[in-house]
């Protein structure tokens, strides 16, 4: 969409990763919350992580995002170990973390605080990006005038502004009433299909990661570790009812009931 920024391979391969977390009440004075994640996001996919509350997703999107440079294992992004954060990784977290004194387009705009951009490309950017979330109209709005659908969306655009290689999402509808978030979850796979960005989402609804992954990967807790990775070969855009959809979110499903926290079909069942 954007002239301004080409991207490179944004393939994401993560290899034998590893995470501890000191801890005072753990026999060893340390708590693993990943253990020997491998994982492979192909340039241009979408990824959907599913698992209970705890499993360490959360953990998983920081390492890949940056934040926590302390971990085991390796994080290549187009065959590069990752190096701290970078503009070419985009996050949308699950509460919008919109700033209340900035507009719908200067929190958009916050995105591009650090890029090599000049103001009339910046500008550019935030219109695009305004126009790709569905919010013309709604540029000089303050956060507290819109919904919570809208400052996702908002989020979103702040997330894919700069045109990053990979967006990571954590759980970013689950503070949503239903209908809004499936409205949602329609939305972003349109945006998805339409700038093709590698997209890593993050989710203990297992509908949502069925309805917008290409593969699904299933985490369990303690350490948090792949339980298994199932494909969905489901065209886009995906029907709720079709038979095949259906079968495929129930055989995730089944995958949960023998765990004590059983993510919901729709995360309102309270796991949070
Ligand atoms: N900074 C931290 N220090 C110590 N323990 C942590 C820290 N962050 C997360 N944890 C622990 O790691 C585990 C996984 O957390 P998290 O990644 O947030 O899981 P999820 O996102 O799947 O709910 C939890 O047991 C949590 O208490
Ligand atoms: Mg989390």
């Amino acid at each position: 969409m954007s002239t301004v920024l080409t991207s490179t391979s944004s393939e994401l391969v993560i290899r034998g990763l590893g995470k501890r977390y000191a801890h005072a009440q753990a026999r060893s004075g340390e708590l693993q919350v990943l253990h020997d994640i491998d994982l492979h996001v192909p340039e241009g996919s979408f990824v959907s992580i599913v698992g209970a509350s705890g499993c360490g997703k959360s953990t998983l999107l920081r390492l890949v995002l940056g934040l926590d440079t302390e971990f085991e294992g390796e994080i290549l992004l187009g065959g590069q170990p990752i190096a701290g954060t970078g503009r070419e990784r985009g996050i949308v977290f699950q509460d919008h973390r919109l700033f209340p004194w900035l507009t719908v387009e200067q929190n958009i705009a916050v995105g591009l605080r650090n890029a090599p951009f000049t103001p009339r490309q910046k500008a550019e950017l935030v219109a695009e990006h305004v126009a790709l979330v569905g919010l013309r109209g709604f540029e000089r709005s303050w956060p507290h005038q819109i919904s919570g659908g809208m400052a996702q969306r908002v989020a979103i655009a702040r997330g894919l502004v700069n045109r990053p290689r990979v967006l990571l999402l954590d759980e970013p509808f689950g503070a949503l009433d239903a209908l809004t978030r499936s409205r949602m979850q329609n939305e972003l796979q349109r945006i998805w299909q339409k700038e093709r960005i590698t997209m890593l989402l993050v989710t203990h609804d297992v509908e949502e990661a069925v309805f917008l992954g290409d593969r699904v990967v299933v985490m369990q807790p303690s350490p948090g570790r792949i339980r298994r990775v199932v494909d969905v070969p489901l065209p886009h855009p995906r029907n709720r009812s079709d038979p095949a959809f259906i079968r495929l979110r129930d055989d995730v499903l089944s995958d949960f009931l023998d765990h004590r926290a059983e993510p919901a079909i729709h995360s309102d069942a309270g796991l949070h």
